[in-house]
């Protein structure tokens, strides 16, 4: 079956690739919903990843992420992220990174133009609509930092249960979904919509690349149970 996937990427003129947190599993960053070492499995979402839980538990929530951070900087982009860049580079114009993801792996490894759905947990951004004073630059020291102006308070650039995401991301998105002649989808348990609807969009072949099931299964014209920093650096060669 791999060497059936290898010759349809070869032969794709538009490839979409669809990434969840399994993408960055080898690089050490756990995933949400893998039973024990899960994120979801210790924490409870609702507490850490909705505006409320930050407004009622600003510096808990911001402590949290505080800790992924630390815990991002201290890995580095896998096999996987790697061979999807090189291959973005040696294929000018072939293939969209959608991702999930918000723990900028795909960019470290020197991917352009990703699509980031659910953010970046690196940056910050206002959790209300920033005055005049609001200056992020000269934000006071505290956990979260504020605007000494107005209090306005800094909270993490991700995508939280109840919001939007950003949507000229997921234009492109759905758009690559339409066009494409393959997509792949890394890691990803495909239950949070509406990145995992891109799958059932999409125009072209599917294939999943993920040691277990997922929700998107039914979905697919393929199913390699493995990972992904060791499949996509066969599948992508040239
Ligand atoms: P999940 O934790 O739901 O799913 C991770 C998937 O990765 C599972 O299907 C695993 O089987 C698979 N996996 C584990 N190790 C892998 C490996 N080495 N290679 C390939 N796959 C592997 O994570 P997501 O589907 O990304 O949202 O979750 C979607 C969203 O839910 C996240 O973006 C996050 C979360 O709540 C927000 O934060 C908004």
């Amino acid at each position: 079956m791999t060497q059936e996937v290898h010759a349809w990427l070869r032969a794709a003129k538009r490839i979409a690739v669809l990434t969840g947190a399994g993408m960055s599993a080898e690089s050490g960053v756990p995933t949400f919903r893998d039973a024990q070492t899960g994120l979801w499995a210790q924490f409870d979402p609702m507490q850490l990843a909705t505006e409320e839980a930050f407004r009622a538990n600003p510096s808990m929530v911001w402590g949290w992420y505080a800790f992924r951070r630390e815990m991002i900087a201290q890995v580095d982009p896998n096999a996987g992220h790697l061979a999807l860049a090189a291959f973005a580079q040696r294929h000018p114009g072939r293939l969209t990174l959608i991702t999930q993801n918000v723990d900028g792996l795909h960019q470290r490894a020197g991917s352009a133009g990703v699509l980031a759905l659910h953010g970046n947990i690196l940056e910050d951004k206002w959790l209300d609509i920033p005055k005049p004073c609001c200056d992020a630059d000269s934000a006071a020291a505290g956990n979260p930092p504020y605007c000494s102006g107005c209090g306005n308070m800094l909270r993490p650039a991700v995508v939280w249960f109840g919001e939007a995401l950003p949507l000229q991301a997921l234009d492109a998105a759905q758009a690559a979904a339409r066009e494409c002649d393959l997509m792949l989808v890394v890691g990803t348990s495909g239950v949070v919509y509406p990145a995992a609807g891109l799958a059932r969009t999409a125009a072209g072949k599917v294939v999943i690349i993920n040691p277990g099931p997922t929700e998107l299964d039914d979905a697919a014209d393929a199913v390699l149970r493995g990972k992904a920093a060791q499949l996509l650096p066969q599948l992508l060669e040239d």
